[in-house]
């Protein structure tokens, strides 16, 4: 079991580079079997995912060439068998393999996804299955195991209840090989959507309107290789621009697309916290008075719910009462009690921090619950008096690259111990 040490209260300063956004990697990953011939993927972020998703390529008999930050792949001599659990459950984006293989094979094996625990009964993915159906698919599930077949994928008309990001990539993935044209109603926003249309119309898919809530994809036959770059992570660049609110001294944030960020950085005018941008890169210095506010979280280009439990930290050093509401998720507040136990004073009501400041943090041994939570357990390290203990740290590596050496080059005393 690893766990990270933190002994806090170092200023950060100098330059934090951000890498591909893990939410993009996970989906271009599995994209890139529904090439006829090979891709290639710049800027793939150095995380567990990324070793997990590797995995099951290799399972499917696709080459991989795993360079300093970029992945070759090829799946022309792709093998459709069972992608069993050992696999799928070591990550939630596992099941981006579902609307590619049923795209490329029209049949699909796999077990459940796995990722962080933070919604009901493990997340859903009744949206997605929905629209597999609709675009001719038959669904069964025996046990833990979903065998989704069709014998031919037609282009359907589909409306999703919620935006949500999975089922739009993994709709978008079915499709672009279906018969004649598929509409998605109703389809997020978010970046990341369109970094993976991109890359399927690299590869000569036919998708217009990612990046709205319409998208229209009309079905190949044939996909060549393709090529596409990850778009930086808005999650890890927010995580580290928070730090520099909170710690830092002139630290540079350099990878932050301003478009991206907007939610986060309204609120950092509200809360009267000064930063510069220009070519996107973001300095910051710690703000010496914050301004308390109130946040919900919502789908793109509201404030993201990935930015949630790190704000948190920072509303805690807000004079007076905050409020961050929990609108997509109901079990991300696993931070809450950790925080506490280092001084904060929160209370959740109705998926609602009351987070009345300012917190002077006292270093203890905290878990991380979930991904996030770890990186809210990681902020409120840097800041707290005395050293913090972080175990379950497994999943703070499976989505921020190098975290360790991204901090320490900035002058974090942070380490990592077995
Ligand atoms: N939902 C359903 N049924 C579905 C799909 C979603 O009820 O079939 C619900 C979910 O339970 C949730 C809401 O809809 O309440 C939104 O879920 P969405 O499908 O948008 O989320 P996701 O695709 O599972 C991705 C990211 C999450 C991020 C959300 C929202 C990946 C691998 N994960 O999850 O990232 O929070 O979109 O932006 O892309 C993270 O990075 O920490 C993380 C959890």
């Amino acid at each position: 079991m690893k766990k990270i040490i933190i002994n806090g209260g170092n200023k950060l300063s100098g330059t934090i580079n951000i890498g591909g956004a893990k939410n993009s990697a996970v989906a271009l990953i599995p994209a890139a079997i529904l090439s006829d011939e090979n891709t290639t993927i710049y800027n793939v972020p150095n995380i567990t995912d990324k070793k997990a998703l590797i995995n099951i390529l290799e399972t499917l008999n696709c080459n991989v060439t795993d360079e300093k930050d970029s992945l070759i792949i090829d799946s022309s001599k792709l093998e459709n068998v069972y992608i069993k659990e050992d696999l799928s459950s070591k990550l939630r984006a596992s099941y981006y393999f579902m609307g590619a293989l049923l795209g490329k094979c029209k049949h699909v094996e796999i077990a459940l996804p796995g990722g962080c625990n933070i919604g009901k009964s493990s997340r859903p993915i009744n949206f997605h299955l929905k629209g597999f159906e609709q675009l001719g698919a038959t669904i069964t599930i025996e046990d833990d195991k979903y065998i989704i077949h069709a014998d031919e994928l037609k282009g359907s008309k589909i409306y999703l209840d919620f935006p949500s990001v999975g089922a739009t990539i993994n709709i978008m993935l079915a499709a672009v090989k279906a018969k004649g044209k598929t509409v998605i109603y109703n389809a997020a926003k978010e970046p990341e959507i369109v970094n993976i249309a991109t890359f399927l119309n690299n590869m000569g898919a036919k998708i217009t309107g990612a990046g709205t809530s319409e998208i229209k994809i009309t079905g190949v036959d044939y996909l060549h290789k393709g090529i596409i770059e990850v778009i930086p992570d808005r999650i890890e660049a927010a995580t580290y621009i928070i730090a520099g609110a909170l710690i830092g001294d002139n630290l540079k944030i350099n990878g932050v697309i301003e478009e991206h960020l907007e939610s986060l950085l309204s609120k950092f005018d509200e809360m009267g916290i000064k930063y510069n941008i220009k070519d996107f890169e973001l300095t910051i210095s710690a703000a010496e008075k914050i301004k308390h506010t109130s946040i919900k979280s919502q789908v793109f280009p509201g404030f993201v719910t990935d930015m949630g439990q790190p704000m948190c930290v920072l509303l805690t050093q807000a004079n007076g009462v905050s409020f961050f509401e929990e609108t997509i998720y109901d079990n991300r507040m696993g931070h809450v009690k950790y925080l506490n136990n280092m001084g904060a004073n929160i209370e959740v009501k109705d998926n609602t921090e009351i987070i009345c400041g300012k917190t002077e943090y006292k270093g203890k041994k905290v878990k991380a619950t979930d991904l996030r939570a770890g990186a809210a357990m990681v902020l409120a390290g840097l800041i707290a008096e005395g050293q913090t203990e972080i175990s379950n740290v497994e999943h703070i590596l499976r989505g921020y690259e190098n975290i360790i050496e991204k901090l320490s080059n900035v002058g974090a005393d942070i380490k990592i111990e077995e």
